[in-house]
C-alpha cells in the first residue's frame, strides 16, 4: 500500500520487510543492509541478477566509517560537499558489509539521500539500507509513489509491501557515482552532481571509468521503455510523424507529434524525463523523438540517460 508514515516504514524494515523509499533522484527499493533475507528479497523482487551491488543509504556522514574504510581525503571532500544529495561514492568496505549488498566486491557504494520522510525512516531504524531503485530491472527507474506501485505492486503489494509516498522526485535521474578507491575519483555514473563540480570540490582530476568494475547503470540498454527512442536534432522531427515528443520548451511541435515533454530547463527536463519515457508506453506509441539539451551539468546526465534509452 502506499502511506505517508515513516515510523511504519522503519518498523517494517526493522522486522526484516521491503519499502520503497522516495529520494530526491528516483524511488529506491529498501532492505535493511545488516539482514541478508531482507536484501536477498529486493533482488527477487525486482527480477535483478544477486551479483550486482547495491548502494547503501546512511542518515549521516558520521556513520561511514561503520561502512567504509581507507577513505580518502577527496571522498570526505565530496561528502561535505554534496551531502545529503544526489551523489554516492564508491569506497572500500568494512569486512561485516554483506556480500549481497556489494556483490561480492571488496567495495561498497554509499550515498546519504535529500529526502526529509527518508532520512526519518533512517534515524529511526539507526542502520543502512540496502536500496537500488524501485522498478523491474532493465526498466525505467520510478519518480513517483504510482510509478512504483505500477512496476511493482503485483510482486511487492501482495506481500503487504509498504511505498512511503514523498511526492515526485526533485532530481528525477539516478546519483552520480564515483569511485573514491583509488589516487583520483573516478566517473562511474553521470547525475546532477556534474564532473566539473567533482573536480572544484577536490582539485583533483576526474578519470573516465574504464569499464573494469561491474555496474549495471553503464550497460547500454539499461533505461529503456518499450517505445523506440530516437535522438534526433530539432530540424528533423519531420521524419517522425507520429512520434512522440521530448524536448526542451523552445522546440515546436511539428503537426502530428505528442508531445511527452516540454521543460523550460535542465532541472525541469531530467525530473520528467521518465514520466515522458513512461508516458509513451502508456500511449502505446512506437516511436519518441528526444531533442537533446546541452551537454554541460544536468545535461550531460540526460543525455546520459537517453543515449541508453535509444541504444
Ligand atoms: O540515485 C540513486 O542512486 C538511486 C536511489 C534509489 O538512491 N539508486 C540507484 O540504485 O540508482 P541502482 O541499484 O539502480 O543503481 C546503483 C548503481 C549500479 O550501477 C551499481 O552497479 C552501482 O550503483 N554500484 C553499487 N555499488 C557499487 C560498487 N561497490 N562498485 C561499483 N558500482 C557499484
Ligand atoms: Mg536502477
Amino acid at each position: 500500500m502506499i502511506g505517508t508514515d515513516p515510523s511504519r516504514a522503519a518498523e517494517i524494515l526493522r522486522a526484516g520487510g521491503l519499502v520503497a523509499l522516495p529520494t530526491e533522484t528516483v524511488y529506491g527499493l529498501a532492505a535493511d543492509a545488516r539482514q541478508p533475507d531482507a536484501v536477498r528479497r529486493i533482488f527477487t523482487t525486482k527480477g535483478r541478477p544477486a551479483d550486482h551491488p547495491l548502494i547503501v543509504h546512511i542518515a549521516d556522514a558520521a556513520l561511514l566509517h561503520e561502512w567504509a574504510r581507507d577513505i580518502p581525503e577527496y571522498a570526505r571532500l565530496l561528502a561535505a560537499a554534496y551531502w545529503p544529495g544526489p551523489l554516492t561514492v564508491i569506497l572500500h568496505k568494512q569486512p561485516d558489509v554483506l556480500d549481497l549488498v556489494t556483490g561480492g566486491q571488496g567495495t561498497v557504494g554509499i550515498r546519504i539521500p535529500a529526502h526529509t520522510l527518508t532520512l526519518r525512516v533512517l534515524r529511526e531504524l539507526g542502520s543502512g539500507v540496502a536500496a537500488p531503485s524501485a522498478n523491474k530491472f532493465g526498466k525505467v527507474s520510478p519518480t513517483t509513489a504510482q510509478h512504483v506501485s505500477a512496476d511493482l505492486g503485483e510482486a511487492f503489494g501482495a506481500e503487504g509491501g509498504y511505498i512511503l509516498d514523498g511526492g515526485p522526485c526533485l532530481v528525477g535521474v539516478e546519483s552520480t557515482i564515483i569511485d573514491c578507491t583509488g589516487p583520483l575519483p573516478r566517473l562511474l555514473r553521470a547525475g546532477a552532481v556534474s564532473a566539473s563540480m567533482v573536480e572544484e570540490t577536490t582539485g583533483l582530476a576526474l578519470l573516465n571509468s574504464d569499464g573494469s568494475v561491474r555496474a549495471p547503470g553503464t550497460l547500454p540498454s539499461h533505461y529503456s521503455p518499450n517505445a523506440n527512442i530516437h535522438i534526433v536534432s530539432a530540424d528533423d522531427l519531420d521524419e517522425y510523424p507520429g512520434a512522440g515528443l521530448i524536448a526542451m520548451h523552445n522546440v515546436h511541435t511539428p503537426h502530428g507529434m505528442t508531445r511527452l515533454l516540454s521543460a523550460r530547463d535542465e532541472g525541469e527536463y531530467a525530473r520528467g524525463l521518465y514520466s515522458a519515457l513512461r508516458k509513451a508506453d502508456e500511449l502505446g506509441l512506437a516511436d519518441a523523438c528526444a531533442v537533446l539539451p546541452a551537454s554541460d551539468g544536468l545535461g550531460a546526465a540526460i543525455q546520459d540517460r537517453l543515449r541508453r534509452a535509444a541504444y
